[in-house]
């Protein structure tokens, strides 16, 4: 297949309006799209992800305004919105129309990305854009155009050129068809903050019935984030000492805050290989580069990944849950 490569936003909502899948940035990962009033184009999407047919996708809209046509928007939803979006929030709400997909499920999905070229982009195709992220189903969702084309070119009819996503982790998931809410997906709106508006906001983890853990959106169920190599989870102090001890294979890499021994210790270092090593200092600045270390991990043909865990700061929440899936995949 011939895909069009372009950040000509007109030529890119005719795909869509053809019936058409596109693949695009948005300011969280990439996604992979198709009008939500053509059935048939997203379940092809599906099919390109390997993605199993009952975890559904989030319907992007330009305005909160596109929501109310086809959603119920209670007043908190409508808070919500006015607060974080455009932004990395999606909302769980109950349909209005059945026509949109996936037509046989009560609820939708919905979000405003950041992005005014992407909104742009889904106003002139005429239609909310369903779109899960652009990656293989269970592998890391993809944020940079270099990924995106050595995975899509050839496989999708289009590639929206824009800005590459930036905060590097999925948006966060908040269930508000049925009380209390639920927080189906942290992300970077961490529950502090939407505690403000939802007191009584459930975190996932405390879903649990006669012990079990169920899963409150389905996406939550499958394996997910996880690249090829062996992720390895721990705890700052853990990490510089096995840094120390196996940094030298190559065919280890490491991602954290700090490779080196405190000041008054007297390990041996090593010289940082910057191909297999990734100082961050943030949280936030370690969600956005973590699905691209991944990938080059990958590429290199790593064995083993090494992330040091995130600080106790604001952007743990989302950055450690995707750290925590990607380590017990494997
Ligand atoms: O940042 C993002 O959210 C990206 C960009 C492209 O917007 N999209 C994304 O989509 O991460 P996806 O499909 O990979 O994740 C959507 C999550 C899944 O866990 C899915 O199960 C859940 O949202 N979800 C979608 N519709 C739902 C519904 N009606 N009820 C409960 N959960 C739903
Ligand atoms: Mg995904």
């Amino acid at each position: 297949m011939k895909t069009l490569i372009s950040s000509d936003v007109r030529l890119l909502a005719d795909l869509i309006r053809k019936g058409g899948v596109v693949v695009f940035p948005t300011e969280t990962v990439f996604g992979i799209g198709a009008s939500s009033f053509n059935e048939e184009a997203c379940k092809r999407i599906y099919k390109i992800k390997g993605r199993p047919s009952d975890n559904p996708l989030i319907a992007h809209f330009s305005s909160i305004e596109g929501i109310k046509s086809v959603c119920e928007v209670s007043e908190v939803a409508e808070r919500l919105l006015c607060e974080f979006a455009p932004g990395p929030i999606t909302l769980v709400l109950p349909k209005k129309n059945p026509n949109i997909f996936p037509k046989e499920m009560p609820t939708l999905a919905v979000r405003i990305p950041k992005n005014p070229v992407i909104r742009e982009w889904i106003e002139e195709c005429g239609s909310p854009i369903s779109a899960p992220s652009a990656n293989l189903s269970g592998r890391p969702s993809l944020t940079r155009m270099t990924d995106a084309l050595r995975y899509f070119d050839g496989i999708v009819d289009g590639i929206l050129v824009a800005e590459e996503p930036n905060l590097g982790i999925e948006s966060t998931v908040v269930g508000l068809y049925e009380d209390p809410p639920v927080l189906l997906r942290p992300g970077s709106i961490e529950s502090d903050q939407l505690k403000l508006f939802l007191p009584n906001l459930v975190l996932p983890n405390v879903i649990t019935k006669s012990g079990e853990f169920i899963p409150p959106s389905p996406g939550m169920k499958y394996k997910h984030y996880s690249p090829q190599a062996h992720v390895k989870l721990l705890p700052s102090e853990t990490f510089v000492s096995e840094f120390l001890q196996c940094g030298k294979d190559s065919k280890t890499a490491w991602i954290g805050f700090s490779f080196g021994p405190t000041v008054d210790d007297d390990k041996p270092t090593h010289k940082i290989d910057p191909i297999r090593m990734k100082l961050v200092s943030s949280n936030w600045e370690y969600s956005s580069a973590l699905y691209a270390f991944f990938e080059s991990c990958d590429q290199l043909g790593m064995e083993t990944i090494y992330c040091e865990e995130p600080r106790e700061k604001s952007g743990k929440e989302g950055l450690l849950n995707r750290l925590q899936k990607a380590s017990e995949a494997n």
